[in-house]
């Protein structure tokens, strides 16, 4: 699709595993590859728009015509993301954002000793939920949910509790869905109460038919 549909158009999308940091050597993270948000910066773009991919740690080279911020934890995600909000018409929040991070990072190397470890971690802020507290009627917001169960009615209510328009839920423990693979078997699931059940199909297909949905819904 080559239509300029997004064009005069701002779009943030998130990427990828954020990292936090332990100590000067080791971080905690996840194994989200960041396929899937690069496919729809990549698409978005395509389409028109002016992108700005908000990126975790990942490989995958810098989509072409998008502005590509790379970060490592949840908080400087946040920074970057909420500097961009107030003009964005589309965000699309397809991080894996860690929800806990060390609460002191040691400054030096932490050294081997007792049998037992203990690190102690405190909550993150939810990005998504603080944009969907202070997005107005014209933004429209997108959050991933990967669940291993009850996939539409956790989705459904992470839908309502983050006050967004639209959620991407996939069973991340069937086989060629969810993390580290180049496909995904999704439902996309509307704030109207619309649900399209997505086949199995690669990451560059599914960022197609999410970004045909969402500009169907702003459309109306
Ligand atoms: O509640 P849960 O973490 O499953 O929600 C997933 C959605 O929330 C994803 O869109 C993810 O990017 C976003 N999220 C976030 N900040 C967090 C945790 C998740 O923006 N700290």
């Amino acid at each position: 699709q080559n239509n300029q549909s997004l064009k005069g158009k701002k779009v943030i999308v998130s990427a990828a595993g954020t990292r936090e940091p332990i100590d000067p050597v080791r971080y905690i993270s996840n194994r989200s590859s960041g396929k899937m948000g690069y496919a729809i910066a990549t698409e978005a773009a395509s389409r028109g728009a002016e992108v700005v991919l908000v990126s975790g740690i990942t490989n995958i080279k810098a989509p072409e015509n998008v502005k590509l911020i790379k970060v490592e934890s949840a908080r400087e995600m946040q920074k970057h993301i909420e500097e961009h909000f107030a003009d964005c018409d589309i965000t699309i929040m397809s991080a894996a954002v860690s929800d806990y991070r060390v609460k002191e990072v040691a400054s030096q190397k932490i050294k081997k000793s007792d049998e037992v470890m203990t690190i102690e971690l405190v909550k993150n802020p939810d990005i998504l939920k603080g944009l969907g507290e202070k997005k107005s009627d014209k933004q429209y917001l997108v959050g991933f949910a990967a669940e291993t169960q009850n996939v539409e009615e956790y989705a459904k209510g992470k839908l309502q509790r983050k006050n967004l328009d639209m959620i991407v839920a996939n069973d991340v423990s069937q086989a060629g869905a969810g993390f580290n693979v180049d496909t995904n078997i999704a439902k996309i699931i509307t704030c109207d109460g619309e649900i399209k059940q997505a086949p199995l199909m690669q990451k560059t297909e599914l960022a197609k038919l999410i970004l045909d949905t969402i500009e169907e819904k702003m459309n109306k």
